[in-house]
């Protein structure tokens, strides 16, 4: 069975489509068969693992997987390493809130729905959620068995938090009573700044889970996309990739 994982964080940049694009990548090459969900309207991860259009009439994506009930997966092949399963957004994704309008019944549920055959096809499904914490949110939320929360250690990263955590446990009262808060971890750590002490120090005292890896700045990370593909392929070496690397290690034992 899939254990499915949403990474989320409703503050922009922090990391999130960056790790689930490197965090498969580790999963495959250590055999595991992964399904990456897009769900974001910027189409960030699909546009770094795929060179294809997505955002034309009648391609099939997770918009048409909401409206139509069908779930559109693309296999990516990687020279050299294994190929990634993707299941690719679309700018018409800006649109969901319409077609959820339309779901008069379980809106919340229309994820978990359209995943549920797939379970016994993957180890992990990762879902790359969007900077927001709406409807859409809450489906990739009713359809996971964790949320991971990348964190940046700058000024205002924590702020806002506590509506995450709100979002949390609202999906946990109403749609999924087993979703379990995985964990936060730091992302761009800079660990020259007293700042990222000091903020580190703050959500310490939040009671949180936090992961005991964090990932180191580097550039490796920002040029992946252009390769169109997973940084953990083209960059095994990197700093941030060996960090990943141990951050999954804490993924797999969850
Ligand atoms: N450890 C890192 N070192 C250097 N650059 C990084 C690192 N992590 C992410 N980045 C870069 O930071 C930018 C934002 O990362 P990313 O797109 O993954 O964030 P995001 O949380 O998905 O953003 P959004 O909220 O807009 O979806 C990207 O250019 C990415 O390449
Ligand atoms: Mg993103």
């Amino acid at each position: 069975m899939a254990k499915v994982i949403s990474f989320a964080n409703h503050k922009g940049g922090v990391g999130k489509t960056t790790a689930v694009a490197t965090i498969a990548g580790i999963l495959a090459k250590r055999g595991k068969k992964v399904l990456l969900v897009d769900l974001d309207a910027q189409a960030n991860l699909t546009k770094h693992l795929s060179q294809e259009n997505f955002d034309v009439e009648g391609a099939q994506t997770i918009f048409t997987a909401f409206r139509d009930k069908e779930l559109p997966i693309y296999t990516i092949e990687a020279p050299d390493s294994p190929s990634l399963d993707l299941v690719p957004s679309t700018i018409y994704m800006a649109r969901l809130d319409a077609v959820l309008a339309t779901v008069r019944t379980a809106r919340e549920h229309v994820l978990k729905k359209l995943l549920k055959p797939y379970l016994g096809e993957y180890d992990y499904i990762l879902i790359d959620c969007p900077p927001a914490l709406g409807d859409v949110v809450v489906n990739a939320f009713t359809a996971s068995d964790f949320v991971v929360v990348p964190m940046t250690t700058d000024v205002y990263s924590y702020y806002g938090i506590e509506l995450l955590l709100a979002s949390i446990d609202e999906v946990q009262e109403n749609s999924n009573p087993d979703l379990k808060l995985a964990g936060l971890f730091y992302n761009r750590k800079d660990t020259r700044t007293n700042i990222s002490k000091v903020i580190e120090a703050t959500v310490g005292k939040m009671g949180l889970p936090i992961f005991k890896s964090s990932i180191r700045q580097d550039k490796n990370l920002r040029e992946a996309p252009l390769t169109h593909q997973s940084a953990a392929y083209v960059a095994p070496e990197a700093r941030a990739v060996l960090d990943y690397e141990a951050l999954v290690d804490e993924i797999e034992a969850l």
